[in-house]
């Protein structure tokens, strides 16, 4: 069933674990996302960016999802992911979205709150929760480029949050977005997450948390051109991190680069199939199974 992300939130910071955003732009990432959570009774957010919007028109995206959403057993939420100013924020409104996150991150603080309190107040009128951000992620961010981190202060989070009645807070605490990771062992400043936490008392999210397997990287990159040479968030660490608070943890690069490996061995292995149908039911079944190892490492299996 369709819901907001307001309850999933709650439940999932009561109970100690994080509910998992997914990132689709078509009608295939999205049965793998919902099979998933269904075989594994969990709650899920599907996500779309605003280039996914763009690419598969808001529509017809937003239709695609609320109606396997309605249909499936487990609660789902359709997120606007880094919305960027409210004209997005209205036309996902408009389309049937149960979450909105609202970024104006990478803007001086006042137009920060004054961006995420309008957004929250639009957002109110049909009952949909805002998540908001704080602080800057290093690497490229809503075509941002940060050449470094700018971490989340705890004290500012918390007038942040009384200043804008935004229902969840994104966290800048050491993770990077897509291909840009961590060179080296991952740092997260959990320290500094337990301190937001301390002072900030709605869910709070992790952005930029894949895990970037290895082995998946070997698999493309054997079957094609290099995709890129970096290391993501270790599962550890990501528990780590749902320990001290985080109630939702974002993932688009890992689902990516389960479909790109799988897309890439489906043609070297069978140069002849021109079937579209028989790749994308290969990579259909490879987001699957990363969506569900994700669950799994998220907690949220069987809380639906
Ligand atoms: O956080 C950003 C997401 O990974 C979206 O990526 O803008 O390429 O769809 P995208
Ligand atoms: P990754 O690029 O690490 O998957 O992060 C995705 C994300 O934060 C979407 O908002
Ligand atoms: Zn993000």
């Amino acid at each position: 069933m369709l819901v907001t992300t307001d309850a999933m939130l709650k439940a999932a910071q009561k109970g100690g674990y994080a509910v998992g955003h997914f990132n689709t732009s078509d009608l295939e990432f999205t049965q793998a996302i919902i099979e998933a959570a269904t075989e594994l009774k969990s709650p899920v957010i599907i996500a779309t960016s605003v280039k996914a919007l763009e690419f598969a028109g808001t529509s017809n995206i937003a239709a695609i999802v609320r109606k396997l959403a309605d249909e499936a057993a487990v609660p789902i939420a359709l997120h606007l992911d880094h919305g960027p100013n409210l004209k997005w924020v209205e036309e996902c409104l408009e389309n049937g979205y149960t979450s909105i996150m609202l970024d104006a991150s990478s803007k001086p603080y006042e137009e920060n709150v004054a961006l995420t309190k309008f957004a929250v107040e639009l957002a109110a009128i049909k009952g949909v929760p805002v998540e908001a951000e704080l602080g800057v992620l290093k690497g490229v961010e809503d075509d941002v480029q940060a050449a470094e981190h700018i971490y989340t202060d705890p004290a500012v989070a918390a007038r942040f949050v009384a200043e804008t009645g935004c229902k969840s807070l994104a966290v800048a605490i050491g993770t990077s977005h897509g291909a840009y990771k961590f060179h080296g062992s991952a740092h997260l400043d959990l320290d500094r997450l337990a301190a937001i936490r301390k002072v900030v008392h709605i869910p709070l999210v992790l952005h930029g948390a894949s895990a970037v397997p290895q082995e998946l990287l070997v698999t493309a990159n054997q079957y094609g051109g290099k995709i890129m040479d970096a290391q993501g968030v270790p599962a550890e660490a990501i528990r780590a991190a749902i320990e001290r608070g985080i109630c939702k943890v974002n993932t688009d690069t890992d689902v990516r680069l389960a479909f790109t490996a799988a897309a890439r061995k489906f043609y070297a292995d069978h140069p002849a199939d021109f079937d579209p149908r028989s790749l994308l039911a290969v990579t259909r079944a490879a987001v699957k199974a990363m969506v569900a190892d994700r669950i799994r490492l998220f907690g949220s299996d069987g809380k639906a």
